[in-house]
């Protein structure tokens, strides 16, 4: 297997958010997976990742979980999710901590989410998203995400999710296909 976790390391994505105040987005490390536990066990009512689920994913070699991380703890964080010789990336997870919201956090990890799917030569950016789930819409929405499709009786209650897309640009760099080491962040 590759060691691309030079690549996709931390350095890689650091983002630094000054209307949220000293916080910094970069790919998850392990010392991460407590906060964001938390902060899944904070937002989300049901169907959350469990903390083994988490640590698997930080501790994968593609690194597909980013943090935005201030000095006290994790206010938000994205999980992708990379499936093996496909052309788009999906968002699985997005959340910020309600302490820090309407302030740019959700917006620079989405940011990050694209970063990071160019740079696997991704094409596109897809995920889904509660029918009724306004915040996360106008976020998306504003970011230029399109509904392409719905999925019926989607969640865990039986409401409908909207699917969003957008397409991304190609970087200037030249870009790697990711190898099959990537697989195992399919949800
Ligand atoms: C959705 C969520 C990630 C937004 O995070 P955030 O850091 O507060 O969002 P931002 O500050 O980056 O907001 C960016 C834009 O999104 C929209 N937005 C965010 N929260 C909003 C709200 N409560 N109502 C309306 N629009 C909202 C606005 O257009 C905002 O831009 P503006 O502040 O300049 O008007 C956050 O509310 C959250 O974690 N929600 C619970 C979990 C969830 O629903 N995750 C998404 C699953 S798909």
């Amino acid at each position: 297997m590759p060691d691309r976790s030079r690549d996709m390391g931390p350095a890689s994505f650091e983002i630094h958010i000054g209307a949220a105040g000293a916080m910094t987005v970069r790919a998850a490390a392990l010392d991460d997976v407590d906060g964001i536990f938390a902060l899944e066990e904070q937002v989300f009512g049901c169907d959350r990742l469990s903390r083994r689920a988490i640590r698997r994913f930080v501790a994968a070699p593609h690194r597909p979980v980013m943090v935005a991380r201030r000095a006290d703890g994790v206010a938000g964080y994205a999980l992708l999710s990379l499936r093996k010789g496909g052309r788009t990336c999906r968002i699985y997870s997005l959340a910020v901590d309600p302490r820090y919201s309407r302030r740019g956090v959700g917006r620079e990890l989405v940011h990050a989410c694209e970063r990071y799917a160019r740079a696997w030569g991704c094409e596109a950016l897809r995920l889904e998203t509660r029918y009724d789930n306004a915040p996360a819409i106008a976020l998306y929405r504003g970011l230029g995400y399109q509904e392409f499709d719905r999925f019926c009786q989607y969640y865990s209650d039986g409401a409908e999710a909207l699917r969003l897309e957008k397409k991304l640009t190609k970087p200037r760099s030249a870009v790697r296909r990711p190898s099959k080491a990537v697989s195992d962040s399919e949800p």
